[in-house]
């Protein structure tokens, strides 16, 4: 006779809806069937996690994998193999590959690299154009499609849709969460000879400066509420911008990433140059700070990393001929987990940010709670473990991380996917058995 369980975690502390307990988990058939004393059952594999948290499988809604067109900084394989030593279970997928993903056969293209490739679960957006406002609606609602980008402001790729009449026609066909990347495009333009007299990564937030994002954030949120569509503010990084979202609807949702959260200029460009160059930018202590306060005072809904490779010799241009962008698929954990020691957010409130609100605000079908008959996800954490972060670690293809050389305290130390485990102890397991997310 088979064992009643797949895979039983035993002894973990474990962060369930209703809060941290010590208790078993177990997973059959890639679900999770029991919580609760499993001291005595038979189970095919078991790990002994006491000392350990569990938490509901991470979801980073932010990463950027560069296939297909520029797998010399990322592919599929390399991308959601950092996910998984990260302790990510799944992620969404950006559209500003080379070609974009703005059709169906893009998005198809997708998925079909992604199979028996991918280590984690994954869904991917499509980009919006002033040219696809139309079809959106039917792309939008294709399988292993987490909904639409738009780019406001120009970064990395060719995306844009940047006036208020297009916008309106992107929003006006389809109904989900839609992503926007805000930045005002005309204020960018504008103001983009100061990056080119300065030369030097320091003037990256005086070039793309607080009110260029404050100006693009609060167009979307307006033409939004004109929709009745749902907008997910992508990667906030002002003060302004978060005053603003604060006791905004609740259509209304607000990314933050780690690095945001964790580097400060001018200290980042004096340390790292321009491997600290993103958009919208790292800025100085006070909108850090504001960022944090709206992790606490719940403006902020969600963590996700913007992981965006490049290479160091892309990076060693002239700035501003330097992309922007930097990988933080890997870090997005230990960085956060570090923040949860040092007292700055509970864990549960992490695992919101990182796992149940994800999944909520998108719809993601079985992700998102330690919970009976959700998929068998789990990221088991050391909370107490010190680790410095290395360049040496990173399985992204860039082979760099801005946190090289950091001291953390907190990291994953397993990675279990529809009760498969696919990592432990920073070793990555089984086989690439990753399958598109379900709305
Ligand atoms: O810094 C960034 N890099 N911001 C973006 O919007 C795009 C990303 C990339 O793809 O490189």
């Amino acid at each position: 006779m088979s064992a009643p369980f797949d895979l039983v975690v035993r002894g973990a502390d474990c962060v369930l809806p209703n809060g941290v307990t010590r208790t078993d988990i177990g997973i059959r058939d890639g679900r999770i069937a029991e919580i609760g004393d499993l001291t005595n059952v038979a189970t095919e594999q078991a790990i002994d996690a006491k000392g350990l948290h569990v938490l509901p499988g991470v979801i980073d809604s932010q990463v950027h994998f560069r296939e297909p067109g520029n797998e010399h900084k990322e592919d599929l394989d390399s991308g959601t193999r950092a996910a998984i030593l990260g302790g990510v279970t799944a992620v969404f997928e950006m559209p500003n590959t080379s070609p974009a993903t703005t059709t169906a056969e893009a998005l198809s293209d997708k998925l079909t690299r992604a199979k028996g490739r991918a280590w984690c679960d994954y869904a991917f957006y499509v980009g919006a154009t002033p040219e696809n406002a139309g079809d959106l609606a039917e792309l939008e609602r294709l399988p292993g499609c987490c909904g639409v980008k738009v780019f406001m402001g120009s970064s990395t790729g060719t995306l844009l849709v940047a006036d208020d009449d297009d916008l309106a026609n992107v929003m006006a066909s389809g109904t989900r969460r839609f992503a926007v990347h805000a930045e005002d495009e005309d204020r960018l333009i504008e103001r983009k000879p100061i990056a080119e007299a300065a030369a030097d990564v320091h003037a990256h937030p005086d070039w793309r400066d607080p009110e260029t994002a404050l100006r693009a954030t609060r167009r979307i949120v307006g033409l939004a509420a004109a929709a009745d569509r749902p907008v997910h503010v992508l990667h906030v990084t002002t003060a302004e911008e978060m005053a603003f979202l604060n006791g905004h609807s609740t259509k209304v949702s607000v990314e933050v990433t780690p690095q945001h959260l964790t580097l400060t200029a001018p200290e980042c460009y004096d340390d790292i140059g321009t491997l600290a160059q993103m958009n919208p930018p790292i800025r100085d202590a006070r909108h850090r700070d504001a960022l944090w306060v709206g992790v606490a005072n719940g403006t902020v809904t969600v963590i996700g990393s913007d992981h965006a490779p490049h290479t160091r010799e892309e990076k060693s241009a002239t700035y501003p001929n330097t992309p922007s962008g930097m990988p933080g698929v890997q870090t997005l954990l230990p960085i956060m987990l570090d923040h949860v020691n040092a007292g700055r957010l509970t864990l549960e409130r992490l695992v919101e940010l990182v796992s149940s609100n994800p999944a909520r605000l998108f719809g993601i079908k079985g992700k998102g709670g330690v919970v009976k008959g959700n998929d068998g996800d789990l990221t088991l954490v050391d909370l107490s473990a010190p680790r410095t972060i290395t360049d040496d670690w990173i399985a992204s293809r860039c082979g760099w991380t801005p946190f090289n050389g950091r001291t953390v305290t907190g990291w994953p130390v397993a990675t279990v996917i529809r009760g498969r485990v696919v990592m432990r102890d920073d070793e990555v397991m089984d086989k690439p058995t990753g399958a598109p997310l379900r709305f």
